[in-house]
């Protein structure tokens, strides 16, 4: 006569899995001897050496609010990281990637593009200079100072009583700005890598910040704009020259390239804290605005 066995619930182990006994079923249907630990719903590599004979619903209940408890826990700590970056007012970044041509840059490729004629700030640079109008000792900071075009029309400007410092993310652009200035003997010239949210100028050490063609790379103008106007001292200018973005007007490419015009940077200058107190049209495709610290 065959044999057949079943599998009959036994005690819970400590684990949470249950140590099960197969018992051997005569043709009756009657089981008649347990054979013993059956290790199926045991992990592997487990054994099971404490055996409770209360069903273990407490068990369960424990790993049910260990399972709830963190995902709780993951939870709370997306929310904290949420609340933390909105109360230290993180702003996001605005114009991703933007600046990628100039994390590493091969300097000779920029002086070629930034300082050629047909690029119109560079055919006006001597219009943008006067317009610009810094004096003999100021403390001019060239924001984006790229190659350091208007950094070394700055120089002779404010003579020997004043200081040009280029002030750059890129790090190839500052050591570039530097060699030609030495070469040229431009000794009131100095050189600031920065980070993308912050001018790294000490507060209320400039008369002067410009920027050129540079407003529309910051990918964090807000943060930026709170840290220029930091640097600049009380009564301090902020000068920018940059993209008019007008649909019908402007090119394709500056529609594309250019986040913001001349109405909106206006409104976010403002917001941080500067007053318009002139605008220039002598320029073609770009605006010029002057501000000051209030
Ligand atoms: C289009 S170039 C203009 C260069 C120069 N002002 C000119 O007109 O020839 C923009 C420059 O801004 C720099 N830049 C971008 N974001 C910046 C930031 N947050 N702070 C300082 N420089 C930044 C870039 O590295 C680049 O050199």
């Amino acid at each position: 006569m065959g044999r057949s066995w079943r599998l009959v619930p036994g005690p819970w182990c400590r684990n949470g899995f249950r140590r099960d006994e197969r018992q051997e079923v005569a043709a009756d249907g009657l089981a008649h001897s347990t054979m013993g630990l059956d290790t199926t719903l045991l992990e592997p590599n487990e054994s099971c050496n404490q055996v409770f004979s209360a069903p273990p619903w407490w068990e369960k209940r424990l790993s049910e609010v260990a399972r709830l408890s963190l995902s709780m826990r993951i939870a709370a700590a997306c929310i904290a990281v949420l609340m933390a970056s909105a109360v230290c007012g993180q702003e996001t970044n605005v114009n991703p990637g933007i600046n990628n041509h100039y994390r590493n840059p091969d300097y000779q490729r920029w002086v070629n593009v930034f300082e050629r004629p047909g690029r119109e700030v560079f055919d006006r640079r001597w219009e943008i200079l006067e317009a610009t109008a810094p004096k003999p000792g100021m403390v001019v900071a060239d924001i984006g100072a790229g190659t350091g075009l208007f950094t070394r029309l700055f120089s002779p400007r404010v003579g020997p009583d004043g200081r040009v410092i280029a002030v750059d993310i890129s790090r190839t652009f500052i050591d570039n700005i530097l060699r030609t200035a030495a070469r040229q003997g431009l000794v009131n010239i100095e050189g600031v890598v920065n980070t993308d949210r912050d001018v790294a100028l000490p507060a209320g050490s400039i008369d002067l910040a410009f920027l050129c063609d540079t407003y529309h790379h910051f990918e964090y103008p807000q943060t930026m704009l709170e840290s220029i106007h930091r640097a600049l001292r009380p009564g301090g200018a902020l000068v920018i020259i940059d993209f008019r973005r007008i649909p019908g007007y402007s090119s394709p490419w500056v529609i594309g390239h250019v986040r913001a015009g001349g109405k909106d940077v206006r409104k976010e200058v403002e917001a941080a804290g500067f007053r318009l107190v002139e605008q220039r049209d002598f320029l073609k495709t770009n605006y010029f605005l002057r501000f000051v610290k209030i």
